[in-house]
């Protein structure tokens, strides 16, 4: 019976592996360099880590089960929670800002489309002990970085969740109140928010909502000084002075934004400036977010110090869509050591075949006959494999300490010697 892979999932092929595999050693190399040092956690955690800030219904969207010991699980469905975990149980004595890194496969229970799987791949970097504009600018200059690395064109859009609660605070809302304000906002229903209110702050609510609408639908920093003027937000505002140094510090790192004050992240725990990039070039539809990130604060809530954070992921599957590489860099080229059989002399070639071999597989990739097949299936299965050179090892060779270094592009080939041999083809890859 033929089994069909699970919905939402991808085989990777060797040339797609390739791919992912050079974007991966750039995005890590650039981490690196950076300061920031790679950490990997479990696949599954216990399930609570997810629902505890976002509630039962997160249940919904993850893969989530009991095991054998009725302990409930579920595969992560992204890598914050995670990480701020292992803070806590690992590295909390570690020196702040704590700087760290990961590649790792995610799980959602989604509908499958273009560009959106149920199995996908994230790289993400967490700052551990500050949320201040100093981090959230280096972060966003580093993805900014990686993305010019793949050379891909994007735009980010930076908005803060803390500006519109600190102003709904004001009114003595309560944050019940207020996550039902930021809820029914997000959704565009003004007349709800102002009903949710108590009677005597609905003119107040109303006047503060068309203020904030006309905030949330401006592009550029100059609303803020008009917001200001209209008392929407509060001239000492955290929220506010927090988002002009991160807008200017983002000057300095030479990265271009759009303000956007109404990016609603679809994760509950962000507590003030987020942000999301987007693929420029109208490659990949409707799921075109290739970046999200934020600060918040999840330390205090797994058990932890109340420690500040900022992070931010890449969906590498999408990037992956838009990254392009030369063909040429992802065929494998390499050589084939052919033994030629020889009754008499059967494990001598073997043995000088293997050794050959072996010196080759320091420096290039290279196979020999696993098969037991004839001189001309050899080269058959080496010119299909694309290899570029074939190592004939054979009785006569042997006698005279050397081998035939055949190039398989233009059937030209040399006796030469195993020492000559490995300097030639070290030259050549
Ligand atoms: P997120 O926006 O949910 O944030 O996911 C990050 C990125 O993962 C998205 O921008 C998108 O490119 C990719 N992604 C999400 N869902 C899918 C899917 N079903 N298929 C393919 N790609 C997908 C987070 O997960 C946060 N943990 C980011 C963060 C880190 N915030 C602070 N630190």
């Amino acid at each position: 019976m033929r089994i069909e892979r699970a919905r939402g999932t991808r085989d990777f092929l060797p040339k797609e592996m390739r791919k992912r595999r050079i974007m991966e050693e750039r995005m890590r190399d650039i981490a690196e360099r950076w300061g920031y040092e790679e950490i990997r956690t479990p696949t599954f955690e216990r399930a609570e880590l997810f629902t505890q800030k976002s509630g039962q219904a997160i249940l919904k969207e993850m893969y989530e089960f009991r095991d054998k010991g009725d302990r409930h699980l579920a595969l992560r469905p992204e890598l914050t929670a995670p990480v701020i975990r292992m803070y806590i149980n690992e590295l909390k004595m570690t020196p702040k800002p704590t700087k760290v890194y990961y590649f790792g496969n995610c799980f959602r229970y989604e509908e499958p489309q273009k560009a959106r799987y149920r199995e996908f791949w994230q790289f993400g970097t967490e700052i551990i002990g500050s949320d201040r504009p100093e981090a959230q600018a280096e972060l966003i200059a580093l993805a900014f970085h990686i993305l010019k690395s793949l050379g891909v064109k994007a735009e980010l859009h930076v908005g803060h969740v803390g500006l519109i609660r600190e102003r709904l605070r004001v009114l003595h809302a309560d944050e019940e109140q207020i996550n039902t304000v930021m809820r029914l906002m997000d959704k565009g229903e003004r007349e709800a928010v102002i009903e949710s209110m108590d009677e005597r702050k609905r003119d107040e609510i109303g006047y503060l909502l068309d203020g904030l609408s006309d905030l949330i639908d401006s592009k550029d920093k100059d609303a803020f000084k008009e917001a200001r003027d209209r008392n929407i937000i509060a001239s000492d505002s955290n929220a506010l002075q927090e988002l002009e140094l991160l807008l200017e510090l983002l000057e300095y790192y030479g990265v271009d934004y759009t303000l956007n004050l109404g990016i609603a992240r679809g994760l509950d725990y962000y507590t003030g400036m987020v942000f999301e990039i987007y693929e420029a070039g109208g490659k990949l539809g409707a799921q075109n977010q290739i970046c999200g990130g934020g600060s918040y604060r999840l330390a205090k809530l797994f058990g932890g110090d109340d420690i500040p954070s900022t992070g931010f992921a890449f969906g590498v599957d999408r990037l992956e869509e838009i990254f392009s590489v030369d063909d040429k860099d992802l065929e494998r080229r390499g050589v084939v050591v052919v033994p030629i059989r020889d009754k008499d002399a059967d494990r001598e070639v073997m043995k000088a075949a293997i050794e050959i071999a072996s010196r080759l597989r320091e420096f290039v990739p290279t196979h020999i006959d696993l098969m037991n097949r004839s001189l001309s299936a050899q080269l058959k299965y080496a010119n299909a494999h694309h290899d570029s050179f074939a190592v004939l090892v054979g009785k006569n060779e042997l006698k005279e300490a050397k081998v035939t270094l055949r190039n398989l592009n233009t059937g030209e080939q040399e006796k030469i010697s195993v020492d000559d041999l490995c300097d030639e083809i070290k030259g050549l890859f």
